[in-house]
């Protein structure tokens, strides 16, 4: 097996957090001094919150300006616009955007409010844009307990662009516990993801992941041969990927 994973078990989520925001300030810094863009790809869910929360002290407290950083979301539920608050738009503008100097404008989420007909054409522009912003420098990914990264369900090949999917029902149901008041009626049914391939062509990945609850699809997307049944394992392929995991969400290892 030709695995290329870098894993990387922090005590708490809190020091992952840490030192994986210093090493994306490190980089918008670097940008910053040569008169350019940092490009992040970005995740929403309970799991990155603890880095943004990160990001925003380094902004308030050490002076790191989003000045010169362009950000890509990897997923929208599609129906809900950027208002509702469990669209993930409302979530990167509370969780992070709202809290630091980044120009709005900047920051893309796919947009989950375009017509049926027009999908396959707003998915095509966000590969496109990511293209023209000169790719994705870190890409910030969780993983749901099906294996997806973004919302690629199984089953997923390597090679999928930003697209339409159907919500698998665990994740629904993960989603409605933790996010729709409970309410899973109320958990759109698709959503709009970047594919794996769009994930796979960004320069740095690190997927992030805390809790028992992580730690069996943490063991498969590691150890089992890559397969489409569980779409992190396609990370394997990539060459500069690292896993940053909590104790507990390593324990299976
Ligand atoms: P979570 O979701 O961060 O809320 O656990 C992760 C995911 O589904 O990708």
């Amino acid at each position: 097996m030709n695995n290329k994973i870098v894993v990387k078990v922090y005590p708490t989520k809190e020091e992952a957090a840490k030192e994986i925001a210093a090493e994306i300030a490190a980089l918008i810094r670097a940008r910053a001094a040569e008169g350019r863009e940092a490009v992040l790809g970005l995740a929403t869910g309970s799991t990155p919150v603890v880095l943004y929360k990160e990001l925003i002290r380094l902004h308030k407290e050490e002076g790191l300006s989003f000045k010169n950083v362009t950000t890509f979301n990897l997923d929208e539920y599609y129906g809900l616009d950027g208002t509702h608050d469990q669209s993930y738009r409302y979530f990167m503008n509370s969780e992070l955007f709202d809290h630091v100097d980044i120009d709005k404008e900047k920051t893309h989420v796919p947009d989950g409010t375009v017509p049926p007909d027009r999908v396959t054409e707003m998915c095509e522009k966000y590969d496109a844009d990511i293209k023209a912003a000169g790719g994705i420098d870190i890409q910030i990914l969780g993983i749901g307990r099906t294996g997806h990264i973004g919302f690629n369900e199984p089953p997923c090949g390597p090679e999928t662009r930003t697209h339409q999917v159907k919500l698998n029902d665990l994740t629904i149901k993960d989603n409605a516990r933790l996010f729709f008041h409970g309410k899973i009626e109320e958990v759109p049914t698709s959503a709009v993801t970047m594919g794996v391939g769009t994930i796979l062509d960004s320069r740095k990945i690190v997927l992030l992941a805390w809790g028992e609850g992580k730690a069996d699809i943490i063991y498969k997307s590691l150890m089992e041969p890559p397969t489409e049944k569980c779409p992190a394992s396609w990370l394997q392929k990539h060459g500069n990927c690292v896993f940053a995991v909590d104790a507990d969400a390593a324990s299976k290892l």
